[in-house]
């Protein structure tokens, strides 16, 4: 069975078409990599899938269900934390809301051993450490890789992360890209990731899909990172380069990224 099957879909903000005519699937374990510019669309596709967003035509599937009765078994990380900062929640509290949150608040209970499993997908993130530090007090690498130990804790089967990278300096690009690849390599997990920036993560996607409202290419690394279809979307001067079998892909988009968030 596909994690995710999309068959002729078309999302809508009212009568506004904000993504149309996308077909693809993912298979089970398989990590897509979603790219494209300023208000492609990646967002509100990830909310669709995620089963927030349900003004949409077409068939969308996740493990065969709609995505509105598939909820147990995503996790879905939004592109700026929601976080309050000024509520004093230790790393590990914010971690064990990860268990109670698909729940609904109706059944707000934490289960006993909640802060024993949030001590463990810290560690897991490699952050046992600071699991009693307070969230406000972590660097963003280290708020990034709490906000992945509460989205794992569920044992989700689907993570879709938005913009992961964004407003990171390149040294905590770089830890929460490792993190990505771990969870990559030893959970048994579908993840749909969204990115302006491709480069860092370009390693971990079986999948990348290019998307511009529509479907543009997808398809792997390879067959989408090509410079007659990222210039397509970026204008003439994107170019993706292969410098000793890795692909990289310049596409005047990125150093908007580099600090801060697009509106
Ligand atoms: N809540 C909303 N209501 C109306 N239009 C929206 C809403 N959210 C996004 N849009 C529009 O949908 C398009 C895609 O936005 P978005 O999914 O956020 O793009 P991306 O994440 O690729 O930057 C944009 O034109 C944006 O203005
Ligand atoms: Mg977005």
């Amino acid at each position: 069975m596909e994690a995710v099957l999309a068959e002729n879909v078309e999302i809508l903000y009212g009568s506004y078409k904000a993504v149309e005519g996308l077909n693809f699937k993912i298979s089970e374990g398989e990590t897509l990599l979603l790219l494209g510019p300023n208000g492609a669309g990646k967002t509100t596709l990830l909310r669709t899938i995620a089963g927030f967003h349900k003004a949409y035509t077409g068939r969308l599937l996740v493990f065969g269900k709609r995505p509105e009765d598939a909820r147990e078994l995503i996790s879905y990380v939004p592109q700026s934390h929601s976080m309050n900062e000024l509520v004093p929640l230790k790393a590990e509290e914010v971690v064990s809301m990860g268990i109670i949150y698909k729940k609904g608040f109706f059944h707000f209970r934490i289960p006993e051993d909640a802060i024993g499993r949030a001590k463990e997908a810290l560690s897991f993130v490699g952050l046992e450490d600071i699991a009693e530090k307070h969230f406000s007090e972590l660097s963003g690498g280290q708020k990034q890789r709490v906000l992945l130990a509460r989205a794992l804790i569920s044992s989700p089967k689907l993570l879709l992360l938005d913009e992961p990278l964004s407003s990171l300096d390149p040294s905590a690009r770089a830890e929460v890209a490792a993190v990505l690849g771990k969870i990559k390599r030893e959970k048994n997990l579908t993840m749909i990731i969204t990115t302006h920036d491709i480069n860092p993560l370009v390693e971990i996607g079986d999948r990348v899909m290019l998307l511009n409202k529509k479907l543009i290419a997808f398809g792997t690394p390879q067959e989408v990172l090509r410079d007659e279809i990222i210039k397509g979307v970026y204008g003439p001067l994107a170019r993706a380069i292969n410098i000793e079998d890795r692909l990289y892909c310049i596409t005047g988009d990125v150093h908007l990224h580099i600090k801060g968030e697009h509106p």
